[in-house]
């Protein structure tokens, strides 16, 4: 038998590698997607055949990740229970569909994680696995009480390691639980599981990795031009733009209108830094976990949050008002979608299609400003633009499009059921 394993190298995938291969007399083949962790992938393969692994595979899936889930979910306006960005939630397709192609290559038939048996991770890697390969099967550990039994805290795996000459490294354990992706980070758990305790203790207060806090970003702030086609942010426009991309690492690919293009990836790794030096993108909440309780995270979602402002104010300027509102009311209901591990469903594509739809005219510019914590937008223009200076003023319209006279026979018309409704009540 063959068993792809989700691998990252830590303690806890390193012995599920071992104890998989010894459990199930299996070939392990460990799979490590590169969604922009920012971890130290390299030795990672050397490290997974010491383990036990017959192969290593590093998927590099940042440009598919940005490109093809972070884009799509942001043309949607996608945000769960009005405010997590879905960081975690939109990489877990992403990544389970580069566990199942891998699975096809090398001919295994079950796919393992380390996932525990209490929160969303499991459910969105499994619905994933069975949309994209119904016929692989699944090996949840963390749901086995054998396994549960011999691992019941960090002490034993740590003995089993020893013993099993498994390279670790004995990295003390934080107090909380993190999980950081190009989008975002998340940390929750240990001592974040009290709502009401703030992470400001001073062993805490370093815990965000992405942002500044707000009270020591710059007194200056700082103004940056986003350049969207059909929704997506194409190019970017700001002083020391070429300073910045290196900085992250990224290159641009070509020049239109006084921007500098790059790909979704390059754009996001430009904001990260942007917003995370202003401080922006970080929110503290509880939300709903699809298997039922509530659950308290604390979230670092800087590019995103650039994004999805920025988005919606152009939105503003180019969308027709019912077909917004008609996206506007599903907004809740794909975001349900995509936390609840839905990406590859009937229901996540057709809601896409329409989503599709409202962006064609989602075209142009639009200015932020980035000042501690906070993303203002401060302009917006388009091609497409549906606003009309001659209409809206309150000077004379040269246009004759509106005739002030209309609207009494529209307020009377709309008024008469509710003179009904006043006259019935015998007021
Ligand atoms: N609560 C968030 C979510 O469900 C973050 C989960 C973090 N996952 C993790 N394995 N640390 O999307
Ligand atoms: C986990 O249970 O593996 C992390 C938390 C979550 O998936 O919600």
């Amino acid at each position: 038998m063959k068993i792809v394993v989700a691998y990252s190298g830590g303690l806890d995938t390193s012995v599920l590698v071992t104890w998989l291969k010894e459990h199930y007399n299996a070939e392990i083949y460990a799979y490590c997607a590169n969604v922009g962790q920012e971890e130290e992938l390299e030795g990672l393969e050397e490290k997974a055949i010491k383990t036990g692994a017959t192969e290593c595979l590093i998927d590099d899936l940042c440009e598919e990740f940005a490109a093809d889930y972070i884009y799509p979910m942001f043309q949607a306006g996608a945000i769960y229970e009005g405010r997590y960005l879905l960081g975690t939630s939109i990489a877990r397709p992403c990544i389970a569909k580069g566990m199942v192609e891998y699975a096809r290559k090398v001919g295994a038939t079950a796919i393992a994680h380390g996932a525990t048996g209490k929160g969303n991770d499991q459910v969105r890697f499994e619905l994933s696995v069975a949309a994209l390969a119904p016929d692989i099967e699944i090996i949840a550990p963390w749901r086995m009480q054998v396994f549960r039994d011999k691992f019941p805290g960090r002490a034993q795996m740590i003995a089993y390691a020893a013993e099993h000459n498994i390279p670790v490294q004995a990295t003390a354990k934080k107090s909380y639980s993190m999980d950081r992706n190009l989008l975002h980070i998340s940390y929750e758990s240990g001592v974040l599981e009290d709502p009401w305790y703030d992470g400001s203790t001073p062993a805490d207060r370093d815990m965000y990795l992405l942002t500044t806090s707000p009270e020591e970003a710059p007194d200056q702030a700082e103004y940056l031009q986003l350049l969207f086609e059909k929704g997506n942010i194409v190019g970017l426009q700001v002083d020391g733009i070429a300073d910045y991309a290196a900085k992250v690492g990224v290159s641009s690919t070509g020049e239109k209108d006084g921007y500098t293009l790059f790909t979704p990836y390059g754009v996001m790794k430009i904001l990260n830094f942007l917003a995370g030096k202003h401080g922006v993108g970080r929110v503290d909440i509880v939300e709903n976990r699809f298997v039922g309780m509530k659950s308290r995270g604390i979230y670092e979602t800087p590019a995103g949050t650039i994004m999805f402002e920025a988005h919606r104010d152009l939105e503003t300027l180019v969308v027709d008002r019912e077909a917004m509102l008609v996206r506007d009311e599903l907004i809740p209901r794909y975001s349900q979608m995509v936390y609840n591990g839905f990406w590859f469903a009937p229901e996540r594509e057709a809601l896409q299609a329409l989503v599709t739809e409202t962006q064609k005219s989602v075209t142009g510019e639009v200015r932020v400003k980035l000042y501690k914590g906070n993303v203002i937008c401060a302009g917006r223009r388009s091609p497409n633009s549906l606003y009309s200076e001659d209409i809206a003023t309150m000077e004379e319209d040269p246009t004759q499009a509106y005739n002030q006279d209309d609207a009494t026979g529209f307020i009377h018309l709309n008024a008469l059921r509710l003179k009904l409704q006043g006259l019935s009540k015998n007021v």
